[in-house]
């Protein structure tokens, strides 16, 4: 009796883990598959469990992003996991099925947006916002930022390869010896020789997105003494003289990063340049004062393939103020200078996007 009974037990005991073994194999048989799916399946075990990097997508936005459609085909191309999106719109404003078609948007607004008056401080702090968001996710190695009239010039895969191939930030930034914009007050907690100007489309690394979002010193002197002077919205300053007043003009969002990675010494670190193009022209007005550069906005009639196609021809870009040439490369290879273009109408966008230039 006891024998047998002993025997029970065994076989019992026997048969118990052997449940639990193959139990524990269908957990492990169906988190592999699991992983496998949301992974391509030529990466190797250790790779597995790594996560990819993302590319961040800010977009400052006044309210809707008119140009949503033509990323949504963007971002789709992509079935990695590789990106993320972050908008900041005028606060107040919700990006819902009802103000956007593109999925992309739904739900990646910033909370604590501030309202943007374009050319004041606001914009680098709505910068600063968009960053600090975006730092968040660890994930996110690279931090672009987009307007609402931009566009990719490129599919998905080539932008990301391009971004990603490059450890450095991608900020256009050149000595600003034009008179009247920087402003003596700064000094001496930004001297001029660390004033610089450049494009605000930048792309940063995560090591240069930390530096503004930890910045306490640039920010609040930017705040007080770099003030636009009083003229249209869409007008913008060039490094063309053609300027002689005396009264400051300084465009915070086109020195801020520029001049704050040169204080901080992190200029070697940077290829001067931006990845965003936009076309400057020199209106002509008979109101002296208003005369300046501006950039052009390509409506529906100059959206044709031909202006894609110059665009992307450009491999260097010449800095006229400092007779300095860069030339474009990527992965130690001549390239392309651009992968983004603007500033597009929604008519424009939508003809580009038709014509299938943009090899999305
Ligand atoms: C903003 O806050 C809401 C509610 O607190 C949250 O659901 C949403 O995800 C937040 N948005 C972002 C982009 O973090
Ligand atoms: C993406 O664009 C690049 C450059 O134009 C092209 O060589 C490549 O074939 C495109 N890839 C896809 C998947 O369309
Ligand atoms: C582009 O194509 C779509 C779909 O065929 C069409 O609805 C739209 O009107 C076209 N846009 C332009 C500007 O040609």
């Amino acid at each position: 009796m006891k024998r047998r009974t002993s025997f029970q037990n065994r076989s019992q005991q026997k048969w118990k883990s052997r449940l639990l073994f193959m139990l524990l194999l269908c957990l492990c048989v169906g988190s592999f598959i699991l992983l496998l799916e949301s992974n391509p399946p030529t990466m190797n075990l250790p790779i597995l469990f790594a996560q990819k990097p993302k590319i961040a997508f800010l977009f400052i936005a006044r309210n809707r992003l008119p140009l949503d459609f033509v990323w949504d085909v963007f971002f789709q191309a992509d079935n990695n996991n590789r990106f993320t999106v972050f908008v900041h719109s005028r606060p107040g404003f919700l990006f819902s099925k009802a103000t956007t078609k593109s999925p992309y948007f739904l739900n990646r607004q910033v909370n604590g947006s501030v309202q943007i008056d374009w050319g004041e401080a606001s914009m680098i702090q709505a910068e600063r916002i968009l960053l600090q968001k975006a730092l968040v996710d660890h994930t996110n190695e690279r931090f672009v930022f987009l307007s609402d009239s931009c566009i990719p010039l490129y599919n998905f895969s080539y932008t990301y390869d391009y971004i990603m191939s490059t450890p450095t930030s991608f900020v256009d930034s050149f000595a600003d010896t034009k008179e009247g914009r920087y402003n003596p007050k700064m000094h001496p907690v930004v001297p001029v020789n660390n004033w610089r100007k450049g494009s605000q489309w930048v792309v940063l690394n995560r090591k240069h997105a930390e530096t503004v979002v930890k910045d306490e010193t640039v920010f609040p002197v930017f705040q007080q003494h770099c003030k636009r002077k009083s003229l249209p919205e869409f007008w913008r300053d060039q490094p063309f003289p053609v300027d002689t007043s005396k009264e400051h003009n300084c465009i915070p969002d086109e020195h801020y990063i520029q001049t704050l990675l040169a204080q901080e010494g992190l200029e070697k670190e940077i290829t001067r340049r931006s990845l965003t193009h936009t076309a400057w022209d020199l209106s002509v007005s008979k109101d002296n004062e208003r005369r300046g550069w501006h950039p052009v906005t390509y409506k529906f009639s100059d959206a044709t393939s031909q202006l894609i196609h110059s665009i992307k021809e450009i491999d260097n870009i010449f800095y006229e103020t400092e007779n300095r040439r860069e030339w474009c490369s990527s992965k130690g290879k001549p390239s392309p200078c651009f992968l983004f273009a603007r500033k597009f109408t929604r008519p424009a966008a939508s003809r580009i996007l038709n014509l299938s230039v943009l090899g999305t």
